[in-house]
């Protein structure tokens, strides 16, 4: 079964059980302040759930782009991933537990054909009617485990919003792929048990001190990863192993000449390549540009690791793109946008790498000395200060140097980084104070009074004026040598302020 069935076959197994096929939304949530980026199904369902819009249906389901930022340090790895599918049905004060459970149950061993002896289950501490339904499936008493909050309970998604207790659907892989402890369950943390599906009892709507007052009714909110699944019912024990990502590594696989499967960091490398391209390009696609803080930035670390694995693989040239264009390809007919902003998301990815490409050997050079400083390497601590020289001017985000530390054994400063990404502030707002006419390189240290400079390019293209300042790397100075490279403040000028609202 290819991903596109599976994904087929569980709108239309909901679609016969009632439920209003709604599109997916984009990764940029709609008028929820609480949220980054589109995370889960319910993102989408939430005003219906809380009672502050009507939904089109009690019984809706979907198929929803979700970003997980939480993540991404582990992406390289066989299961997680920041970009992924998730089939979601939802009941808006419509059904709950009992038909939930069941009718999960029919989908995954009836349609997608898992073998039941291979399911398990978790459930909330004292959830027993939780357990009765679970029993009622066929599923044996020793297979239903019970956990606390940390495992079974979902949401909010972001600081606020609907939440409740859940049930948790477990696929074991076999002891062979596993820690092969007598102990080895569920949440044990090896690959063994792959975790399958969510099923929330949505019942609480949370605010941000994190007080529960209940929903206006008890609503129901699922979500299954397509790619997981995928893996399973293919007979794969990764994701990357499955149709929906073997194109992507082949590109990868050619791009580098390297090959999938003979090497652990290699193929750990070529699986961040492949999953980070994918989640750019959707990105990008949905609108998001990369910045240096918002969803802006998570983007900006995503295409950055990429390009840094794909070093790894020997790709020293922007490769990005090509295999944005394969992902566009094989997505386009679920995903029309990517089609129609094609030339848009492989610009960008371009540009974007281009850029961090001309600092990132330079970065990586500094890193190596700054690690090899005896009184660093003996720390094993690299300072705030050098952090930030990386962040600043090579590009390097605060995460990438911290995991590049992390795999020879050091750990940064954070506190170090926030003092200068602090003091990097106030230089910016000295700038800002410092009104239009402050034409500075380094920002400015010593503030000087200077109104506006008035615009006189409207009736010629020459001026002659005075300088009423000078400037040396930000700070005010009374005369300038030759050769120093200077900001000069004038009280009119010709030349056409070309960005800042001013
Ligand atoms: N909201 C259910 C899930 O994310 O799995």
């Amino acid at each position: 079964m290819t991903g596109d069935e599976l994904r087929a076959l569980f709108l239309e197994f909901f679609e016969g059980k009632g439920h209003k096929i709604i599109p997916g939304s984009s990764l940029i949530p709609q008028d929820d302040p609480t949220l980054l980026l589109t995370s889960a199904g319910m993102v989408q369902i939430k005003p219906y759930f809380l009672g502050e819009l009507e939904p089109p249906s009690r019984r809706l389901a979907s198929c929803q782009k979700c970003f997980r930022t939480t993540d991404i340090e582990r992406v390289g790895d066989t299961s997680h991933l920041t970009f992924f599918e998730m089939l979601g049905n939802f009941s808006v004060g419509d059904y709950f537990k009992k038909e939930t459970i069941a009718w999960a149950w029919e989908f995954i061993t009836q349609h997608l054909g898992m073998p039941e002896d291979r399911l398990w289950a978790s459930i909330f501490l004292d959830d027993d009617d939780a357990f009765n339904y679970w029993l009622d499936t066929g599923m044996p008493a020793d297979k239903i485990l019970r956990f606390g909050e940390e495992d079974n309970f979902w949401g909010p998604a972001g600081d606020s919003g609907p939440c409740g207790p859940d049930s948790e659907i477990f696929y074991d892989l076999g002891e062979e792929v596993g820690c092969g402890k007598p102990s080895c369950a569920p949440n044990c943390g090896c690959d063994r048990f792959v975790e399958i599906g969510t099923l929330v009892f949505m019942q609480f709507n949370q605010d941000k001190n994190g007080n529960r007052t209940p929903l206006p009714k008890p609503s129901i909110d699922t979500g299954m990863g397509i790619e997981r699944n995928a893996a399973v019912v293919q007979g794969k024990t990764s994701v990357y192993e499955t149709d929906l990502f073997v194109p992507l590594l082949d590109c990868v696989s050619r791009l580098s000449g390297k090959k999938y499967g003979t090497d652990n960091e290699i193929d750990s490398a070529m699986r961040v390549v492949t999953e980070h391209s994918r989640g750019i390009t959707f990105l990008i696609g949905d609108g998001v540009m990369p910045s240096n803080e918002g969803r802006g930035y998570v983007l900006r670390r995503l295409l950055r690791r990429a390009a840094l694995f794909g070093r790894r693989l020997g790709l020293d040239r922007p490769f990005l793109k090509e295999i944005a264009e394969i992902t566009i390809r094989q997505m386009e007919h679920v995903y029309p946008e990517l089609k129609q902003r094609q030339d848009f998301i492989l610009n960008i990815i371009e540009m974007e790498e281009t850029r961090f490409g001309e600092t990132l050997n330079s970065g990586l050079e500094l890193i190596e000395n700054i690690m090899a400083t005896p009184s660093i390497k003996s720390t094993k601590i690299i300072p705030g200060e050098d952090v930030f020289r990386l962040y600043d001017t090579y590009g390097f985000p605060v995460e990438l140097t911290s995991e590049i530390g992390a795999s020879r054994g050091f750990t940064v400063d954070l506190e170090g980084f926030d003092r200068e990404m602090d003091k990097q502030r106030q230089r910016a707002k000295a700038v800002q104070k410092f009104g239009s006419a402050g034409m500075v390189k380094n920002g400015v240290n010593n503030i000087v009074d200077i109104m506006t400079t008035p615009f006189v390019g409207y009736s010629g293209t020459k001026q002659r004026t005075e300088i009423l300042s000078m400037l040396v790397n930000g700070d005010s100075v009374r005369s300038i040598a030759q050769g120093q490279e200077a900001g000069i403040i004038l009280a009119e000028t010709p030349f056409y302020g070309e960005m800042g609202g001013r």
